[in-house]
This record gives C-alpha cells, structure tokens and sequence, in this order.
C-alpha cells in the first residue's frame, strides 16, 4: 500500500464571542494563554509525526474557532514544524480561517509572511441586520474592506456566507449573493442556516422567536446559488462549496475524498489508514484539559479506534457523496477493505437511480444528483448495508 499524501489540521479552540447559531469547539476566554496554547499544538505535532515517520504532505488547514486570533509567530512555528517533520508537495496549500473583524484585518500580512497562502473568511453576511442577528463581532463595510485587504495579500482567498436565513426570500439571496460574487476572487462557501442543537439559536427557535424558509423555499435557493455562481463562473463541487476549476480546496477533498489526515488541537479529528486497517483519533474537546493532557503526555488524545471496514465504508460514501464528482467505487472499495457490493445495496442503488436521485457517469463513479445531494440524509441510510 502506498502512503498518500497527508492533510495536516490543527484546531485553535478561541473566538471573541460565540456566535449563536455556531456548534464547533470554540469557547471565549478573557485572556487567552497564546504561549501555552503554541507550545501544547507543537507539541502534539512533534509526537504526531514522530509516531508516523517521513510523508509527503499536501495540505495544512488552520480551523477554528478563529485561528486569526492566534499569534502569528504561532503559525509561522507550527508551518515550519511541519515541513520539517513531512515532505511538503509542490504547492502545497496552507489555509487560515480569519474572521474580519479590524484587529484580524492588521495581522493579515504577518500571516502570509508566517507561509499561509490560502485565507478563508467568515463574512456570513453583507447585510447589517443578518449581521447582528447572526451576532457578528465586524460591520458588513468591515468584512468589505477584510475582503479587499485579503486579495491583495494572499494568492488565494475564500469566504463564508450564511443564507436560507429568517425571513429572507430567493429574490434578496440573489441580490446578496451577486454583491459578494463581485468581491469573490475564486472559492466561495454558501452554507444554508442549520440549528444546530445545543446553541442559542436552537433555544430561541424552539421558543418561536424566529422562524426559517421551508424546505420548498431553501431548495429553491440552493438552485438560485447554484446558478448566480455559475455566471461568476464559480461551480459547485460539494454541497455547500463552489469553485473556479483548480481553486477547489485542496484540504477538504481530502476529507470528502477520504484520504488520510492528522487532526491536532482540541477536539481535532484524525483518520490515517495503515497495514492495519484505519485509525480513527479524536483529541479532548475542552482546551486546558486538552493543554494539560499533551503537557503530561505529549497528545491529547481522548479516544481511539479501529474502525470497521462497514464504518469506513460508510464513512467514505458519506463524505463521498456531497461531491459533484461523486465516488469511485474502486477507491471506496481500497479505502474500506471491502468491495463495493458489500458497502452499499445494489437493489436499492438502482432503484434511486431510477427516482432520479443517484446517476453513474460513464467512467463509472457514482453520483448524487442535485435531487439526490439535496436529500443526502435520507438517500444515505437506505443506500448503504
Ligand atoms: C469555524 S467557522 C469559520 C471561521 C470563523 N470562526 C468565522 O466565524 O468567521 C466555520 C463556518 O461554518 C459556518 N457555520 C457555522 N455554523 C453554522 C450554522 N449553524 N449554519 C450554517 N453555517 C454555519 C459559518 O459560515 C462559519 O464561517
Ligand atoms: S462562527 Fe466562527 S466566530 Fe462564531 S463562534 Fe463559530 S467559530 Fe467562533
């Protein structure tokens, strides 16, 4: 089996505020030990890569939380360690989650001194209301003006925005949307507002403080997306991910491609497939206790297993399918350890295909329609055995 080419996240677990609508592992401190929390992420890369040996590496994606609020020499430390320990590929991508607020807006160009060449920033909205109702720190002139200072800084540049919101109609997201694809220079990704439990928003929702577009409404802006971003040239290649050809993100196909990935940070997620099979790794989710724990013992490793060749089955279809290039039943099968008779039901295979969610290109991947990308969550359990 050969080595493939590694991804590489690392988690920075701090924001400046918590947006209500947000669930990942992001907490708000007063005071954020940068010293501590520099020395605990190296650390656990250090024991990663020992553990691991030499491997090209093709990717490293700073994820947050909001990474930009980490010391700049901290990112400059963390690339220069990692290209020690790996062998970086030629044009390796190195991306940074940035919010853009006016302090961030500063540290920009210490950021590409530090090698990152990829920024993503969370916009979310230009509409000042959505704005403060999505409980964003920075004014829509000021991610405008992050947006300006982040094209004439990084060779590569993406940002997030948050539609399907209360209250908005197709008609408003296409307007929106247009003004952020004159500012987009070759990524954008367009998330629809989910609720996620556990967030304030989840509370107010279920009080009935606001209400969201219906799904007929929300499918119908999906496709509006689609198409405003097809006139800008930028197509869709994973549900919510939308690209000029070439500027798709590197580092997330490697996760929807289900290739092998090292995940450092607190709550980070690691998936690496060796002789013996695939070891799936999950670091503490709380960043002291996490910091404690590599402090103690080098990782913070919360958990770890060998995954089933049924789970990395379903994992790799799961992944797999939210892509416009779909999958290759043959890499499925490799990445697995099973074939792809046993991961997924031909019958019903078949059938969806005749409903018109699933479709075989003609070199024989599997693809989700839009139908089919549309209803993933449902399509997905009967699919597969
Ligand atoms: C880790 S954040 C990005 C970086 C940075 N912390 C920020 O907020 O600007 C990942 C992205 O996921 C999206 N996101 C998070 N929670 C969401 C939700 N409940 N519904 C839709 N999109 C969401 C947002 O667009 C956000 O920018
Ligand atoms: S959306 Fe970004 S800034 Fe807001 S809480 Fe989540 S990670 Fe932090």
């Amino acid at each position: 089996m050969t080595a493939e080419p590694l991804a590489l996240y690392i988690h920075w677990p701090f924001c400046l505020a918590k947006c209500p609508y947000c669930d990942f592992n992001s907490h708000v401190r007063e005071r954020i030990d940068q010293t501590r929390f520099a020395a605990a992420l190296r650390r656990e890369l250090a024991h990663e890569a020992e553990a691991l040996g030499p491997r090209p590496l093709a990717s490293i994606f700073f994820g947050g939380g909001t990474p930009s609020l980490m010391d700049p020499a901290t990112t400059a430390a963390l690339i220069e360690d990692a290209t020690r320990f790996f062998q970086p590929v030629e044009g390796m991508e190195i991306t940074l989650e940035a919010n853009p607020t006016s302090v961030e807006r500063q540290k920009l160009a210490d950021f590409r001194a530090a090698g990152v060449n990829r920024l993503s920033l969370g916009v979310q909205s230009l509409d000042e209301k959505a704005l403060r109702f999505l409980g964003r720190e920075h004014s829509a002139s000021q991610a405008i003006a992050a947006l300006e200072t982040a094209r004439a800084t990084f060779p590569r540049l993406s940002f997030d925005l948050i539609y399907a919101r209360p209250g908005q109609a197709e008609a408003e997201w296409r307007a929106e949307l247009r003004q952020a694809l004159a500012l987009a220079a070759d990524h954008l990704s367009l998330y629809q507002l989910t609720i996620e439990p556990g967030t304030r928003f989840a509370t107010e929702y279920a009080r009935g403080a606001f209400r969201l577009p219906d799904e007929e409404e929300a499918s119908r802006m999906y496709l509006a997306t689609r198409d405003e971003a097809g006139l800008f040239g930028l197509l869709p290649y994973e549900i919510s991910n939308y690209a000029k050809p070439g500027a798709e993100s590197r580092h997330n196909l490697a996760y929807w491609r289900y290739g092998d990935y090292l995940g450092i940070g607190p709550g980070a997620h690691q998936r690496l497939l060796g002789p013996e099979g695939m070891l799936a790794i999950r670091r503490h989710r709380a960043p002291e206790p996490w910091a404690e724990l590599v402090e103690r013992q080098g990782h913070g490793t919360a958990g770890e297993e060998r995954l089933t060749p049924e789970e990395r089955g379903r994992e790799a279809m799961l992944m797999g399918l939210r892509l416009t290039e779909g999958v290759d039943p043959a890499r499925i099968a490799q990445r697995a350890g099973l074939p792809f008779e046993a991961i997924v039901d031909q019958g019903m295979l078949e059938a969806l295909a005749e409903e018109g969610y699933l479709a075989t290109s003609p070199d024989g991947r599997l693809i989700a329609t839009d139908e089919g990308r549309l209803r993933l969550d449902a399509l997905l359990p009967a699919l597969l055995r």
